[in-house]
């Protein structure tokens, strides 16, 4: 893949519209769309290059704020758990990381276009039967490197606070995105952002019914949030198979859920 050396400034910016007003007020510019949790950040932010995955043999426990993490075995696996319990290894990168053929509600060539190639083509099935339904998906945030992550939790840290952050953000290394296994998508009937009245879009309906006949499910979905550890957000996807993404939508269950059956 290409290796953007990208450094971009995004500035601490709050839109002057309620979240009601932005919801289907129509289109908007793709370039205005910065997706909220980079939002956050008001410092200057480079997004390194991708470098070779190194593969983890072993399982390590480290000692984090009083509690045993255990660092996943397993990162290239596609049903890998990746929570506030398990995270991922610091270097750990994904070696299949491609851009997905699917709009984005950013131009840019950043990291966060790529996911890996079994989610990539998952994406674009999923995205065709979208635009066949005549709606308006687009890709906001696909792989984050961790220390990319790091930026943006420390940004949502001076935002809000260590507690509330934690809430809608994760601690580098604990966050999906890092598996290159996850996207945010949006529309532009909620300003291209990541908000939680996506769920009551046309888009947000269709995906959450439909995300599953693809392998993908709904990561943090809402009432589950003392399990996955998160808030609400109906707008990250997370590709798991379809075998297994069809007995999490059939069941209610979280991914933890499915795991521990
Ligand atoms: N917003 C999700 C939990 C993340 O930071 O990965
Ligand atoms: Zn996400």
């Amino acid at each position: 893949m290409k290796k953007p050396i990208i450094a971009f400034t995004i500035g601490l910016v709050l839109t002057g519209c309620s979240n009601a007003e932005v919801i289907n007020s129509g289109a908007q510019s793709v370039d205005a769309a910065v997706p909220i949790e980079e939002k956050l950040i008001d410092s200057v932010v480079t997004e390194k290059p991708i470098e070779k995955a190194t593969p983890q043999e072993d399982t390590d426990s480290i000692e984090k704020k009083d509690e045993v993490i255990n660092v996943v075995s397993n990162p290239d696996d596609p049903l890998v758990l990746v929570n506030k319990h398990y995270p991922l290894p610091e270097d750990y990168e994904p070696s299949d990381l491609v851009a997905p053929d699917i709009p984005f509600s950013f131009k840019e060539d950043l990291p966060k276009r790529y996911v890996r190639k079994i989610a990539a083509e998952a994406l674009e099935e999923l995205f065709a039967e979208a635009k066949k339904e005549q709606l308006e998906l687009l890709g906001a945030s696909g792989y984050r490197s961790y220390q990319r992550q790091e930026a943006i939790f420390t940004a949502n840290v001076a935002k809000k606070g260590e507690e509330e952050a934690r809430k809608v953000s994760a601690v580098p290394g604990q966050s999906e995105h890092q598996t290159g296994l996850s996207m945010d998508v949006t529309s532009r009937f909620v300003g291209y952002d990541v908000i939680e009245e996506f769920a009551e879009t046309k888009e947000g309906i269709w995906l959450k019914d439909n995300a599953h006949k693809y392998g993908f499910i709904i990561r943090y979905p809402k009432g589950k949030e003392d399990i996955t550890g998160y808030s609400y957000e109906p707008w990250h996807i997370r590709y798991v198979g379809k075998e297994a993404a069809t007995v999490i939508y059939e069941n209610g269950y979280t991914f933890e859920e499915y795991l521990s059956h």
